[in-house]
């Protein structure tokens, strides 16, 4: 039977606090939500099992957001229709990052957040993470686009910060000249 996840809002304190590193390898408690969290965010992205299960889409979500202020970050990233890639990231960091930025042009949601929150959301196009698999391996990924952009919003969340943080209150929208926006 599908549980759905309890998401915190915004309005939660500890989503604002820094979160610790997790302790590896992964706990089976850890292991049984991570498993959670990708069966959650993949029904939200297959329409009929949104609708089913009353999920608003989304392609990630981090420790914090559960009320565990660890280290762990999931996505699950549509490659192709119905075709997901997915990646549990434990204690991720960014080793390095293009200069060139980019925002999604709708600009960014979060599953914490439920309003809309209108204004572009300045990333690196192409970022290179380090951490650590569930088991403890070390692991190194390179995402680009739409997969950058995720994880850039996944890592703030270790760290406390909301997407619309980063939103320049006196320049919400960048026109493509400005900006590639995707
Ligand atoms: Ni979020």
């Amino acid at each position: 039977m599908f549980k759905k996840l309890n998401i915190l809002d915004e309005k939660e304190k500890s989503l604002r606090k820094k979160s610790v590193e997790a302790t590896l390898p992964i706990s089976d408690e850890y292991k049984k939500i991570i498993k959670q969290i990708i069966d959650e965010l993949t029904y939200s992205q297959i329409e009929e099992l949104a609708e089913k299960y009353d999920l608003r889409p989304g392609m990630g979500l981090a420790f914090p957001q559960l009320g565990i202020n660890e280290r762990i970050i999931v996505i699950v990233h549509e490659v192709d229709d119905g075709k997901f890639d997915e990646y549990v990231v434990v204690n991720p960091k960014i080793i390095s990052y293009s200069s060139e930025m980019i925002a999604a042009e709708a600009g960014e949601g979060c599953l914490s957040v439920n309003r809309d929150v209108d204004g572009h959301v300045k990333r690196h196009a192409r970022v290179t993470i380090e951490g650590y698999d569930i088991n403890g391996n070390k692991i190194k990924i390179r995402a680009r686009e739409e997969l950058a952009i995720a994880f850039q919003h996944e890592i703030d969340h270790l760290d406390g910060i909301l997407f619309y943080d980063r939103i320049d209150k006196n320049h919400r929208f960048y026109g493509e000249y400005e900006l590639r926006l995707i």
